[in-house]
């Protein structure tokens, strides 16, 4: 029986969370909690800025924000969801990339428990692990679908108990590809009442996967009915929001408590919040809807010219995210990480266009990943990669 008390640790289940100074009284002349009131340290402030009270300590619970987020993702259900997501359900960090931490941090004992990753996948996860000092566990995605081998994974997490988290990665990053959403409801089915453990899906380009008919392939709003799946997503990506860094974890309400508790109590600024608040409300989601069209259009033409080339070999990823993942080829017309690499220098030394080498990435022998940008830039880079490439092949 799936029970949170054993995959968290003892000292996070007991944790008192932080109280802040406005927790208890929000008006009147605020002189609780050190801050300037005269002020920020800004020659001229301009009006919006004034609205911000960025001399003031923001919002340490974001309720409006959550909410947003909450009724659009409501809005969009999964063929699997069976309840509405509610804000308690939330916890916002600074990108995805705290969430991935805090996580690690809740649930895995250092130098005792483990991280189950499936590479090839997102490099942050092996990082944080380290840092925690976490064991990895690693079980390859399939070939060439880059799918989950759930048999594996089944079978390595009902040896090993120290294993306290999964994370998946769908639409991965590299490989582009959804990870079939039957199969993950599958493998949260079989582990639910075997395995004291959770499955984490990172969905940080789910906005562009294609929807299963009405439904969305975001598994965000099924985490009531799968207390063992927690679901990370971002507006770093189809939101075009890198810069405010703000991230969402989806999961049961028990386990969002506890994170709330663990998380700095400050962690979402004021320029943050009051951004996320306008790119999650209606006129904001149609803006976003808009440039994933875009994005997405962009991308089926750039991949249609670039298999054209004669030493670009096939597209080994999925077509569910904003980059293609291609093979390039050496003179023999192999697959060849000394050709991608040496290509993915020039372009970036000689020719000002920066893509990624992922070449020594599992299975992506010779692979370049290319995010897809505005029509300008991509015809720009297709045109410089052609000819860099029929350069070193010659
Ligand atoms: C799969 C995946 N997860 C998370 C992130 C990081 O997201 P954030 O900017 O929200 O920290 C990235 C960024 O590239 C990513 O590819």
């Amino acid at each position: 029986m799936f029970d949170l008390k054993s995959i968290v640790r003892p000292n996070i289940l007991t944790l008192e969370p932080y109280r802040c100074a406005r927790d208890d009284f929000k008006e009147g002349i605020l002189l609780d909690a050190n801050e300037n009131t005269y002020g920020p340290a800004l020659s001229a402030v301009t009006e919006s800025e004034k609205l911000l009270q960025l001399n003031r300590y923001p919002d340490p619970h974001q309720e409006e924000l959550k909410r947003q987020i909450v009724d659009f993702r409501n809005s969009q259900i999964n063929q699997y969801s069976k309840s509405n997501l509610e804000v308690d359900n939330l916890c916002l960090g600074v990108g995805s990339d705290e969430s991935i931490d805090m996580l690690l941090r809740c649930c895995c004992e250092p130098k005792k428990e483990k991280l189950l990753i499936c590479p090839p996948t997102y490099g942050m996860y092996s990082i944080c692990a380290i840092v925690n000092d976490v064991q990895i566990v690693k079980i390859p995605l399939t070939v060439p679908d880059f799918q989950i081998d759930i048999e594996k994974i089944i079978e390595v997490l009902q040896r090993d108990p120290d294993i306290k988290l999964l994370y998946l990665t769908s639409p991965g990053n590299p490989t582009g590809a959804l990870i079939n959403v039957d199969k993950i409801v599958a493998l949260l089915e079989r582990t639910g009442n075997t395995w004291n453990g959770l499955v984490v899906v990172d969905e940080a380009y789910i906005d562009f996967a294609p929807p299963n008919g009405e439904f969305s392939q975001s598994l965000s709003t099924i985490v009531n009915q799968y207390p063992n799946l927690v679901v990370l997503q971002t507006l770093s990506k189809s939101f075009g929001l890198a810069g405010i860094r703000l991230g969402v974890t989806f999961c049961n309400k028990q386990l969002a408590k506890l994170l709330n508790s663990m998380k700095y109590p400050y962690n979402i600024s004021s320029l943050t919040s009051n951004v996320a608040l306008k790119a999650t409300s209606p006129s904001g989601l149609s803006v976003m809807k808009h440039y994933v069209n875009l994005i997405t259009k962009q991308r089926d033409i750039v991949l249609r010219k670039i298999l054209s080339f004669e030493y670009v070999g096939k597209n080994i990823g999925g077509l569910d995210a904003n980059f293609i993942l291609v093979q390039i080829l050496d003179k023999t017309k192999q697959p060849s990480n000394e050709t991608a690499l040496k290509l993915y220098n020039r372009l970036a030394k000689d020719n000002a266009v920066v893509v990624r080498f992922r070449g020594n990435e599992l299975n992506c022998t010779g692979a370049l990943r290319i995010s897809i940008g505005t029509e300008d830039e991509n015809k720009e880079m297709l045109e410089k990669l052609e000819q860099v490439l029929c350069e070193l092949n010659m």
